[in-house]
């Protein structure tokens, strides 16, 4: 039942596709991509030459990537007991000076971006373009939330005085706080946490993936010679077991963790257990991320949004569509469109400028990615299975799914699972969605404003995109972060982040 055009609110031609220049991002010098770099006829000159010149850079960061040594569980709680000495001294230094250093930090990332560019590849498997938008985001990041800092713990804030005292409020930080950060963003989402919460006037011990650790004492360093004191930041590698020991320590005051919704339940769980004061938890987790296109959609946006969201970072962001929901009467055209432009995706080495999805974090992540094609194939119906290369690589598929249940959990790789819909059931979408328990991100395409404002309205997830993908929030533009069983609510990159970190406290005084 494909609506009438008077229900067509929106015509065709009135969306725009957001162009990188509508982004109000903070520019890297390695902006490579900048549509002004164009001669008269529109052919590329100075880009060029800039990405021949970062190519060439990266491909000589040739340092060593030799395994670094985990922590012992004695190492971990020796850095808390040392950022608990360094807290006063770090907590008394000013906001502006905090500030300051955040920023000299975005300023020595995006002075060595071939370095962690390489890093990003060669530690992370990132390609080219997620490994450029990531620094962009770490150098977002550390500007923000200086940028937030100052305003919220440069001064304090008079409050009325009515009784004739004086009334003032005050934000500081909480003590030690415990950073736990994931693989699939070891530069970005490791230096957001360890940023806001040394912001906000907390020290930190920073425990990142045992995947990235070299990312991570690269990142450390590079806070370090930006003016963060040692005594305030403390790096400790290691796995989940070094993970729970730090998350354990009677002297911790917080604690910020991004990764699986099951890590994060049994550090609340640990949390919860121990005696002393009482710890806060900001839990980022995973999603089943759903979108929903209707017959008003336009096909080819649909399709080139489709691939984005779905495939691209070979599908390893919390953020990535899992489950397509697709009007019937136009499944059959979105599908093979969907699957014609996964066709084009090349897959393979990320070090190659042209790759479009490199390869999965691991041997485990490839066992656990395959073994759910195997099941998919049996119970689902296979509509596109890209080539991969030999290695851990998972080539993108497609299966379209008979109900929304049959996708259980969280599926962190590039496959993609479609359900179709009769309009009359949007409402059985909602509720499916709901159903998941996950709230992370939602997208919609669709021409009728009507609808896209009921959904809206209905589902609660952190992040809905509208006619667009659904990756790649931007900071301080689209704070991100999700509900329910994606987390404990608080929005990364976004105005409030900062004030999760630190306490508040209100000072009378009978003048
Ligand atoms: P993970 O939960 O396996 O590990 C995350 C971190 O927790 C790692 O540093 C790990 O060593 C540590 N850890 C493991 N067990 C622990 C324990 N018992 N106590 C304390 N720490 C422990 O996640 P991952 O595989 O590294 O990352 C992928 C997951 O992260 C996906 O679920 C993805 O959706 C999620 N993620 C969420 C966001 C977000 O912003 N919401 C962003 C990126 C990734
Ligand atoms: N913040 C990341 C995104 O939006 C995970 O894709």
């Amino acid at each position: 039942r494909v609506p009438v055009p008077a229900l067509l609110q929106r015509p065709a031609d009135a969306i725009v596709r957001p162009q990188a220049a509508a982004h109000p991002r903070i520019p890297l010098p390695c902006d490579l991509f900048a549509p002004e770099r164009r001669n008269s006829r529109g052919v590329e000159f100075g880009a060029r030459t800039a990405l021949d010149q970062l190519l060439t850079d990266v491909k000589a960061e040739t340092g060593d990537l030799k395994p670094i040594a985990d922590a012992t569980p004695d190492q971990a709680h020796a850095a808390v007991a040392a950022a608990r000495a360094g807290f006063a001294g770090w907590s008394r230094t000013p906001a502006g000076i905090r500030a300051a250093a955040l920023e000299q930090a975005a300023h020595l990332l995006e002075s060595r971006s071939a370095h962690f560019i390489a890093l990003l590849q060669r530690e992370g498997g990132k390609t080219l373009d997620d490994a450029l938008s990531e620094l962009r985001e770490a150098a977002d990041f550390c500007r923000y939330y200086a940028a937030q800092g100052r305003k919220l713990f440069g001064s304090e804030t008079a409050m009325p005085g009515p009784t004739g005292e004086s009334n003032a409020l005050t934000m500081r930080g909480r003590g030690v706080f415990v950073a736990i950060s994931p693989w699939n963003f070891p530069l970005a989402i490791f230096l957001g946490q360890v940023t806001a919460a040394l912001m906000a006037g907390n020290s930190v011990v920073a425990k990142p993936a045992e995947q990235t650790p070299r990312i991570a004492r690269e990142a450390v360093a590079l806070l370090h010679e930006a003016g963060i004191p040692k005594s305030a930041l403390y790096l400790v590698t290691g796995d989940g077991r070094i993970g729970a020991a730090l998350t354990a320590h009677p002297d911790i005051a917080g604690v910020v963790f991004t990764g699986s919704t099951e890590v994060a339940r049994s550090i609340n769980r640990a949390l919860a257990a121990k005696d002393g004061p009482i710890v806060p938890l900001i839990a980022e987790t995973g999603g089943i991320n759903a979108m929903i296109a209707d017959a008003t959609a336009l096909p080819e946006q649909v399709a080139d949004d489709v691939v984005t969201s779905a495939f691209r970072s070979a599908g390893q962001r919390c953020s990535a569509l899992r489950l397509l929901f697709v009007q019937e009467d136009v499944a059959d055209r979105m599908i093979e469109m969907v699957a014609g432009a996964a066709r084009e995706l090349k897959i393979g080495d990320p070090s190659d400028v042209a790759t479009h999805v490199g390869p999965v974090i691991d041997v485990e992540a490839k066992q656990r990615l395959d073994a759910h094609i195997a099941r998919m194939k049996t119970e689902a119906r296979l509509h596109f299975a890209g080539p991969a290369p030999e290695g851990c690589f998972v080539a993108p598929h497609i299966f379209e799914l008979t109900e929304a249940g049959q996708l259980t959990e969280e599926v962190f790789g590039p496959i993609l699972h479609v359900v179709r819909y009769r309009p009359e059931n949007l409402e059985r979408v909602l509720r499916a969605i709901e159903r998941t328990g996950y709230g992370l991100t939602l997208g919609v395409h669709s021409r009728i404003d009507d609808s896209i404002e009921a959904i809206i309205d209905r589902v609660q997830v952190g992040n809905i995109y509208v006619n667009r993908n659904m990756i790649g929030a931007v900071v301080g533009v689209q704070p991100f972060g999700g509900n329910g069983l994606s987390g404990t609510g608080p929005k990364a990159g976004g105005p409030h982040y900062l004030a999760r970190f630190a306490t508040e406290q209100t000072v009378t005084i009978n003048t």
